[in-house]
């Protein structure tokens, strides 16, 4: 009964999780906190020519990211982001878009 149980507690978790389609703010933190701030800025409000990405929609930025993955170019100087955007996996762009969306810029 113990491991019924179990398994259906597991079977649940991955069914919401599925469903959850939006990214994890705090992960999403993490991560631009690894490189993506070196020209964004703090939270993503943007430095010199780096574009502000702070508080724009999730879907946007999901765009953005994945066309940027693909290795297509969308401004001028789009070689800099497709390099950066090579490594990241689904679940690191949906957790990015998440934390960018709150406007994290506006909050410091
Ligand atoms: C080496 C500098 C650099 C780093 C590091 C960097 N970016 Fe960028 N990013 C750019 C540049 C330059 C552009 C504009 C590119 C173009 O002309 O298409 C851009 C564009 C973007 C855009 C699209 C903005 C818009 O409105 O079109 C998003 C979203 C973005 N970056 C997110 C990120 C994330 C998330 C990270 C961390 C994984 C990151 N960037 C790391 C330089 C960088």
């Amino acid at each position: 009964m113990r491991n019924f149980v179990n398994l259906f507690t597991f079977a649940l978790f991955l069914v919401l999780s599925n469903v959850a389609v939006s990214g994890d703010v705090g992960e999403g933190e993490k991560r631009y906190a690894v490189n993506c701030g070196n020209c964004h800025g703090p939270g993503g409000m943007g430095l010199a020519s780096y574009p502000k990405i702070s508080g724009k929609e999730v879907d946007y930025l999901i765009d953005r990211l994945n066309t940027y993955r693909s290795g297509k170019k969308i401004g001028p100087n789009s070689d800099l982001m497709i390099m950066m955007a090579k490594p990241l996996t689904d679940v690191e762009i949906d957790n990015l878009a998440a934390y960018l969306a709150t406007d994290p810029a506006a909050k410091r």
